[in-house]
């Protein structure tokens, strides 16, 4: 066993885990914050990403004796983290997601939304490449991306003070258009 001290949505922590357990299966088994999803638990989906000191990492791939002392938010931080800097109610992302109808199962949901904040506190207006290649690792078996893509959009419009795109008009890269109309 080894004790870890991490600091985890502003509060800090101390656990005894297994010295090979991943950030995930702290954030899960000891802490309880089961937000975080084990989905392929191998790096393929996305769905265990949280931000450490920022920046998304894929929990189940991260030893948590590596995340000592670090800055550790998880989607339960994600609103008090707003409130805490003077917003009220859900981060911005999470109000969009909710307004563009952006789930069905939810299961992607917590890392679609970090990925998403972590993309937005670097580059508060980016473009829609912008926020396909920021969600490229975080996989949707559900939603067809659309709503995804589109929430994000309208969040970074009501930020950045543009207008939003037409609902259903985001479609993700690599899908292809419709044949064009033969004449
Ligand atoms: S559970 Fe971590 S990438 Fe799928
Ligand atoms: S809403 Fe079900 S996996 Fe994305």
């Amino acid at each position: 066993m080894r004790v870890l001290h991490l600091l985890i949505n502003g509060d800090r922590v101390t656990v005894a885990a297994p010295e090979h357990w991943t950030l995930l299966e702290v954030l899960r088994y000891e802490l309880g914050l089961t937000g975080s999803k084990q989905g392929c638990d191998k790096g393929d989906c996305g769905a265990c990403t949280v931000l450490v000191d920022g920046k998304p990492v894929l929990a189940c791939l991260t030893l948590a004796a590596l995340c000592e002392e670090r800055a550790v938010t998880t989607i339960e931080g994600l609103l008090p983290a707003h409130v805490k800097s003077g917003g009220s109610g859900p981060d911005p992302v999470q109000a969009a997601f909710d307004e563009c109808g952006a789930l069905q199962c939810g299961f992607c949901q917590p890392g679609m939304m970090l990925s998403a904040r972590a993309l937005l506190d670097r580059n508060a207006c980016p473009t829609r490449t912008e926020i396909q290649d920021a969600l490229a690792g975080n996989l949707c078996r559900c939603t067809g991306y659309t709503q995804i893509v589109e929430a994000v959009e309208l969040a970074v419009a009501k930020h950045c003070g543009v207008a939003p795109r037409r609902p259903g008009s985001a479609r993700p890269r690599g899908r292809s258009r419709p044949p064009p109309r033969r004449a």
